[in-house]
Parts: C-alpha cells; structure tokens; sequence
C-alpha cells in the first residue's frame, strides 16, 4: 500500500476504529507532535485546530480525531469544578489532568496552563512550577498569561529548555483586574500596544500565542507580523489556528455559551434526556433487563428452590 504516509489506525474505547483523513501533519507523524510541528504548520500555511481536555476519555476521543494540540487549560476550574473564574486552580490540579490526558492521547501535543500566581512572583517559581508541570504532568510545552512584561519569564524558561505559549487579549488569569470577558485592543493604541507584546513573547523565544477576544483585524494583523502561530478564540478567523474549550464546543457546559463558540454537539441536553430515561426504565423494571443479567442454570435454580423451601419448612 503506497500511501506515502503511515496509516494509522486509532482505537477508541472497545468498539470503534477511526483511520483519520491523509493529507496532515497529524497523519504523517506516527510520533507525537511537538511544538516545532506546530511552529512548522505555520510555515506550511496548515492550519491548528485545539481544543482543550482535562481527562482519559475526552483526550482519546479528540486526539482520535486527529485535533493536533490539546491544551489541558485552567478552565478546568470553571467548566469541571464549577467555579466563576479560573483562578482558583492550582498547580497540583493542572498535573492531576495532565496525567490522564497524557494517558488518553498519542498524537497530539500536549501543552499545560501554568495557573494564576505560579509564574508571576519570580523567575524562580516559573521555572519550578513549569519543571513540574513537565516532568510530573508530561506536558510538551506551558502556557502562560501577558506581554512584554512577562517576556523575560518566557525567555528564561525557553532557555532551560522549555517550550512556552503565550495568551494575549482577554487574559482570563486577570478578568478582576480587566473587568470579566471582554474585547481587547479595540482602539488602536491597545492593538498597537498587543502587537507590541505578540512581537516581544516571540522574540522572546514563545513557540505560539494564544489571542482571546481580538477584533478580528486586530488578530489578523498580529498573525501576519509574528512567524509563531497564533491560535484564537474569539478572535475571528485571521489567525493560524483556533482553541475552544471542550465543553463548550460539545454543549457539556451550559452556564453561559460565550459568543465565540460553536454548539457542534448538546452532550448536556442529551445525558438529561437519557438520565430521565434510565430512571423511568429502572422504575419500570425494563433495565436491568436479561441481556444485563446473569442467572444460575436450571439445575442449581432448582436446587437452591429446594434448599430455601427446606430452610422455610
Ligand atoms: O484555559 C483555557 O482553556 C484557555 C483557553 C480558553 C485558551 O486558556
């Protein structure tokens, strides 16, 4: 079979086997990508498409379908724990994810969000906490918030070896300071101003960048001035690739639907269904039904009939 590239068969689960399409960087890397891949996707005009995943089943199900990056992101706080905001997450959580989804996955690189406060105090506490990160989660790379001001972190880290995603626009880690989920960079000052900040994490040795909730030109601009992907979310469709949160996109999380997202599946609305179905069954006594059930074999039902009608006599 001459494909020209190695044909991959994924198995999900036990019962279904997905070849992915040819033609990507996912399918002619029998390895997992890292962030020079993902570097050279750019280069190569391909397009990335990530998502997010925080256990075992949803990072075999995405990385089966051939999703490049999955980012393992502080919204785990939110869309998993119920929390308003990300910022009560912590280091030891993000590993606790990490580990399943290194489980889950084969392909897709994997990149870790270095949560609120573990790098902003000193260089110090970055390159610990993103040595953990790495080393104890199994991440390729971090992600960490802001611009030029945190451009010398990033240098360091990339010095020591560890590849780093910037995050620009609305920076979730700092929603109380900006004032909850909002466009950044609308006047043209701030764009100037975010452009300054893509251009300084790439020089300071960023792999990729993160921009959330760019005006579309805005984000488009950056990307055509930077050589490192930019992935948005909320940002239109002018940068190299696009994030979205796992729960969001398949209708897992239902507290609020932001703007930027597409409803791909209601997996919510289908489990309430389904859970309303389950307990009329068990009330009914349809499930568990003989194909669930095991039961003793004539003779030993017989038996034991007889050993309880003894007992009861
Ligand atoms: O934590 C996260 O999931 C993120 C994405 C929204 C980009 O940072």
């Amino acid at each position: 079979m001459a494909l020209g590239f190695p044909l991959v068969l994924t198995k999900i689960g036990c019962d279904a086997i997905v070849a992915p399409s040819p033609g990507d960087r996912w399918t002619m890397k029998a390895s997992r990508l890292t962030t020079v891949d993902i570097v050279a996707m750019k280069r190569q005009r391909e397009r990335i498409a990530a998502l997010t995943a925080y256990d075992y089943t949803s990072a075999q199900a995405i990385d089966a379908a051939g999703v490049p990056l999955i980012l393992i992101g502080d919204t785990v706080g939110m869309v998993v724990q119920g929390h308003e905001t990300t910022l009560p997450v912590t280091l030891d959580q993000i590993i606790y994810h990490a580990k399943m989804v290194v489980r889950g996955s084969q392909r897709a690189l994997l990149v870790g969000d270095l949560p609120f406060m573990t790098y902003q105090v000193c260089v110090e506490d970055a390159l610990r906490n993103a040595a953990r990160l790495m080393s104890e989660g199994g991440v390729g790379a971090v992600k960490l918030e802001g611009g030029a001001a945190i451009a010398p972190t990033v240098q360091r880290l990339v010095s020591a070896g560890v590849p780093v995603c910037g995050h620009l626009g609305y920076t979730p880690q700092s929603t109380h300071a900006i004032g909850g989920p909002r466009i950044q960079g609308h006047e043209p000052p701030d764009a100037m101003g975010l452009l300054a900040d893509a251009q300084a994490l790439e020089s300071a040795g960023a792999f990729a960048i993160v921009l959330e909730l760019l005006p579309s030109s805005v984000a488009e601009e950056i990307s055509s001035r930077i050589s490192i992907p930019t992935i948005g979310i909320g940002s239109g469709p002018g940068c190299d690739g696009e994030v979205q949160v796992f729960h969001d996109l398949f209708g897992l999380y239902t507290d609020f639907r932001p703007r930027h997202t597409r409803r791909y599946l209601n997996v919510s609305l289908d489990i309430t269904a389904a859970a309303r179905q389950y307990k009329q069954d068990v009330l009914e006594r349809i499930f568990p039904g003989p194909e669930q059930s095991r039961d003793l074999a004539p003779a030993a039902r017989e038996t034991l009939r007889m050993l309880l009608a003894a007992r009861s006599a």
